[in-house]
């Protein structure tokens, strides 16, 4: 038998996406959190450059969200998801559909952005077969596209790590080209200029498959994990066309760019394109519980609602859809954006941001530095034969520099959350150029 672990032992908790062995020798543990700020074990605070991740928009430790969700649990702590409904899912629900732009009208519930993705395809292929359309089975995403870890979300994401180890996934996906194209857009500020083609793309897939078999494509407007690409100038409005002319739906992943990231409320907001399913989670309830939704278009959800009256119209929905701490969480978030103008306070800033950002263009390693709203990204040269060691130094550098910062490969990301203030920019780039200078 082997010993007991000691209740402080590191050794227990199986850590997702980590590198578990070299954690536990040398870890990073967070104990407190407010506003801009975490507090570390050995009593540090460190500046957020990242939302957590990508999720505390509002912030930490907002006192509204936290009394919000204290009281929910005192009142109704849980209440079947399945034929039974509780006050708060039905306003949080309607709160979100009148922020929404016609046609996205209704709102389904989970707990995280991967099940949102879930969810999306699911409904899609399920919408397709109930407007007599069974035969669009196939799924599109795109290479380099993150959307979660479920199989749904592997098989249509396009990040060779995170699927390479899981067998054959789903069948009947295929992937168009991702955007990045750092030899013509190499420091481009906001929006590319080069690139409208690579939706094209689209077209070659559909002529592969036939587009009486393709169900939906669903893409990041903005890709984050895998690095933060920027759409080229024009690509979405281009892939809304094709995805029109081919009678294919169109599912933005907005888990991140959701919630004010990139200065409108919705990255369909900024670029103008109205997709038909829209998967948000992480900015819902600012991180605080855990939630996610998918925003769904009336012609779709009157599909379903054909069938006899007494039937479910949809197979699917999990134990905590629209849980009652995460609605109390997520009402109490959307009131503390409103009140604050949170959702679009990222354009204000979005060009301080981006003169902080742009001016690391020259320090050592640096091969591109991306943006839009408050996103930021700075792509370094990978040390030879050794793939993402010389971001990951950035990472623990700066974290002994009291900043949180993300890395993806070689490409470190930023995101903080959206009531960061100008000296808090400038902590951000003040740091990050020492820690840029500092490694090898
Ligand atoms: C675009 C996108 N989709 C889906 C997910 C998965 O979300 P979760 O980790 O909540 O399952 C993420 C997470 O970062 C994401 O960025």
């Amino acid at each position: 038998m082997t010993a007991p672990l000691r209740s402080n032992n590191l050794e227990a908790f199986w850590m997702p996406f980590t590198a578990n062995r070299q954690f536990k020798q040398q870890p990073r543990l967070l104990v407190g959190a407010k506003d801009m700020h975490y507090t570390s074990a050995d009593g540090r605070q460190i500046l957020d450059a990242t939302a957590g991740l990508w999720c505390c928009n509002a912030g930490h430790g907002r006192q509204k969200i936290v009394e919000a969700v204290s009281n929910q649990v005192a009142e109704l702590d849980y209440a079947p998801a399945f034929q039974m409904g509780h006050p708060k899912a039905f306003e949080l629900a309607a709160r979100l559909a009148n922020m929404l732009p016609a046609p996205l009208d209704h709102v389904f519930f989970t707990n995280s952005g991967s099940e949102s993705v879930d969810t999306a395809l699911k409904i899609a292929l399920a919408y397709q077969r109930a407007r007599g359309k069974g035969t669009k089975y196939r799924l599109l995403g795109r290479e380099r596209g993150y959307h979660g870890v479920g199989f749904g979300g592997i098989s249509v994401g396009g990040i060779s790590g995170n699927r390479k180890t899981f067998g054959t996934m789903l069948t009947g996906v295929d992937h168009i080209r991702h955007t990045h194209d750092i030899e013509r857009n190499a420091f481009s500020r906001g929006v590319p200029e080069y690139g409208v083609e690579f939706a094209e793309e689209l077209e070659r897939v559909i002529a592969l498959h036939d587009a009486s078999n393709i169900a939906a494509l669903i893409i990041e407007p903005v890709a984050g994990s895998t690095g933060v690409l920027i759409p080229p100038k024009g690509y979405l409005k281009r892939i809304r066309e094709i995805c029109d002319k081919h009678d294919i739906l169109l599912i933005f992943d907005e888990v991140i760019t959701g919630f004010g990231r990139v200065g409108t409320p919705f990255a369909f907001d900024y670029f103008d394109v109205m997709p038909d399913l829209v998967t948000v989670a992480k900015g819902i309830t600012s991180g605080v519980v855990p939630m996610g939704a998918v925003f769904a278009a009336k012609h779709i959800y009157d599909t379903f609602m054909d069938a006899p009256e007494n039937t479910i119209e949809l197979f699917h929905g999990y134990t905590y859809s629209g849980h009652p701490l995460a609605c109390a969480a997520a009402l109490a978030t959307l009131d503390v954006y409103e009140e604050e103008g949170l959702l679009t306070r990222a354009a204000d800033l979005a060009s301080y941001w981006e003169d902080g950002l742009h001016a690391m263009k020259g320090l050592p390693h640096v091969i591109d530095i991306r943006n839009l709203g408050l996103i930021g990204a700075i792509e370094l040269e990978p040390i030879p034969g050794a793939p993402t060691k010389r971001a990951f130094s950035a990472f623990l550098k700066a974290y002994e520099n009291n900043l949180m910062i993300r890395t993806t490969g070689d490409i470190i990301a930023m995101s903080p959350p959206l009531i960061v203030e100008k000296s808090h920019i400038d902590q951000i780039f003040e740091t990050l150029t020492r820690v840029l200078k500092s490694i090898d």
